[in-house]
């Protein structure tokens, strides 16, 4: 039995949330669910965007299912990472048949380091001259997400670990990056783990040119937030990416696309960017033979192309094609 809070927010989370859960009830795995309050509308109703009490039921819970948030995003999913120390982010850059993915046989883990690097608020500010941002790269933090990036190679059959930084330029911060990277590499170079490195702008233009290059992308927080958006391009769009944040004792999965109020309240989202994230909270429960049927419904369903929402061709509604992939669970 595992507990999960369930926190659909505004407008297509909603509805991508229902069609996730309609997928999970499918499964022959016992979840207890806790329905949480975030976002505009609870904000409106509350008077805050994220209630006390949903922070708790998040904190307790075995996992946490988000759909999306509107205008206060930032106060509810960002509060969310920052308080559970929720410290990496990881998005996974796949190609599926069916969709307007550039290769098809694209395979990426991309682990993006989520607490600090260029985005900690309040270490920006205005100087006489301008203004001045500071970049913090701690030793914990980055031996903590380069860690994770070599465990989850170790745990997925992969073979290959990347560390992307500039240290050619940042001597001092990507420099230590890209030592750490090195000194953890060593603990598992007999476990079958290749380790290399290669600047960011080089591996912004190797992720279009010759994405067989990489397996698993670890990096720091801007590096990963821009990189995780172009493999979004790489697979045909905000539909289809799924995320997870993941931290000590909490993890929180969540479609990477926000509310769309201008498909909202129609039915018409597509739902595989939300199942997707319930499949990688299926795999971090270590539900893994669940996680792999929930992946192969999905395929199934997109290979077939008949119930399929309108951004992917198709005219079949959210729940539809929620009850296709159930179906071919
Ligand atoms: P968005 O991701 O909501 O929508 C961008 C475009 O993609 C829209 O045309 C939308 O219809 C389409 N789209 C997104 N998801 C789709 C799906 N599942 N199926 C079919 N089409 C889909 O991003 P946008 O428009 O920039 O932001 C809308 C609101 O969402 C804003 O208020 C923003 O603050 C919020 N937002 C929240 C996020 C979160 O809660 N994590 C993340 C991004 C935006
Ligand atoms: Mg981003």
């Amino acid at each position: 039995m595992y507990k999960i809070a369930v926190v659909p927010g505004d407008g297509i989370g909603k509805e991508v949330m229902e069609a996730a859960i309609n997928v999970l009830d499918g499964l022959d795995i016992d979840f207890e669910y806790e329905y949480g309050l975030a976002g505009d509308e609870c904000l409106e109703k509350t008077g805050k965007a994220l209630p006390d009490e949903t922070l708790e039921l998040v904190k307790n819970s075995d996992a946490c299912l988000f759909g999306a948030a509107e205008e206060s995003a930032a106060d509810v999913i960002v509060k969310l990472r920052q308080s559970l120390k929720l410290f990496a982010n990881l998005r996974p850059v796949k190609s599926y048949p069916g969709t307007k993915a550039l290769f098809d046989d694209l395979d990426i883990m991309i682990v993006r380091e989520n607490t600090e690097g260029m985005y900690i608020t309040g270490e920006e500010e205005y100087t006489d001259e301008g203004a001045i941002a500071r970049r913090i790269i701690t030793r914990k933090a980055e031996e903590r997400i380069i860690r994770y990036a070599f465990e989850y190679a170790k745990n997925n059959n992969k073979t290959q670990v990347t560390g992307v930084h500039k240290a050619n330029v940042l001597k001092k911060t990507d420099g230590l990056f890209k030592k750490i990277l090195y000194e953890v590499a060593e603990e598992y170079k007999n476990q079958g783990i290749e380790t290399n490195d290669f600047y960011i702008d080089a591996t912004s233009m190797y992720l279009i040119t010759q994405s067989n290059k990489f397996q698993v992308i670890v990096t720091t927080n801007l590096y990963g937030d821009i990189l995780s958006d172009e493999g979004a391009g790489l697979v045909g769009g905000l539909g289809l990416i799924p995320s997870a944040n993941i931290g000590e004792n909490n993890a929180l999965f969540e479609p990477v696309h926000g509310s769309a109020p201008d498909i909202a309240g129609q039915g018409i989202a597509n739902p595989i960017a939300m199942i997707l994230s319930a499949k990688m909270m299926l795999d971090y429960l270590g539900e893994q033979e669940a996680a792999t049927k929930v992946e192969n419904a999905i395929l199934k369903v997109l290979k077939e192309g008949k119930d399929v929402t309108g951004d992917l061709g198709g005219n079949a509604s959210t729940m539809e094609m929620s009850e296709a992939i159930k179906n071919a669970l």
